[in-house]
């Protein structure tokens, strides 16, 4: 089901920022990664290591100081919509419902009303929401609102998916159903995914490789194939071994903690 392999194509990346000390600080040093079209991958690595860094560039907030980054094809320059964003905060407008969030990128295309409104309808459905579609962002708990903002950047079709820490902020039990909603969700519409996550558990359930990086200067450390059948079983013994291995590469060489 991978048509390209390289859809998304990061080469050389590099990027070092001067503290106001003055000290310069390689974040991201000579970082080689290519994502396929319908790919989810995920970034593991300890805090401070370049992680969101790296999806900034992607996603076109941040200029890339060394090496390049295509998608498609064509070279990232700036934001945009092909491009969908989710962080850990919840990117809504607060005046507007479910719906009118949803269908705000269509709006500002100018897209005549009864394309909008089917769209939106369709989003609401995948995320299942229906029957808030009139409610304000302040109305539903964290889950509900991070699944709009999931549907928000996936109604502008976006060739790809940029989530860093999407399911920080959410309580233990929140998370985990965000975990098998944004996988059932990637099946329906396998998007290309780069995720990232401090959670080794949540990499392994959703990923099918996971980019483990070291700091200073944050590279790749390796690449983890998880050859696992989809949806995920966590209590199968794949998907243990998977943990342990990703764990065990995330432990510090002198201290032997996390
Ligand atoms: N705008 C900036 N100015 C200066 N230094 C920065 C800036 N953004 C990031 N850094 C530094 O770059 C390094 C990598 O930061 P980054 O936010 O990419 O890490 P991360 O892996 O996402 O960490 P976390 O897991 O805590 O989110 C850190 O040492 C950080 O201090
Ligand atoms: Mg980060």
């Amino acid at each position: 089901m991978m048509e390209n392999p390289s859809y998304l194509s990061i080469r050389g990346l590099g990027k070092t920022f001067t503290a106001a000390s003055g000290h310069r600080h390689v974040a991201v040093g000579d970082v080689d990664l290519s994502i396929g079209e319908h790919e989810f991958v995920s970034i593991i690595g300890r805090s401070g290591c370049g992680k969101s860094t790296i999806l900034r560039m992607v996603a076109g907030l941040e200029p890339c100081e060394q090496g390049c980054i295509e998608l498609d094809g064509r070279q990232v320059q700036g934001p945009a919509a092909e491009r969908g964003l989710v962080f850990q905060e919840y990117a809504l407008f607060p005046w507007r419902t479910v719906s009118q969030n949803i269908g705000f990128g269509l709006e500002i295309r100018n897209l005549p009303k009864v394309e909008i409104d089917s769209t939106v309808s369709k989003f609401v459905k995948l995320i299942g929401l229906n029957g808030f579609e009139k409610s304000l962002p302040w109305e539903l708990s964290g889950g509900m609102r991070q699944r709009v903002a999931i549907a928000t950047v996936l109604a502008n079709n976006p060739k790809m998916l940029l989530m860093d820490e999407p399911f920080g902020a959410l309580d233990a039990q929140t998370r985990l159903t965000m975990q098998i909603e944004l996988s059932r969700i990637w099946m329906e519409t396998r998007k290309s995914v780069l995720f990232i996550t401090h959670s080794v558990e949540e990499a392994v359930y959703l990923s099918q490789r996971v980019v483990v990086m070291k700091a200073r200067p944050g590279a790749i450390q390796e690449i983890v194939d998880i050859d696992l059948p989809f949806p995920r079983d966590i209590a199968s013994r794949g998907f243990n071994d998977m943990r342990t291995k990703l764990l065990s590469m995330l432990l510090d060489p002198v201290t032997g903690t996390h």
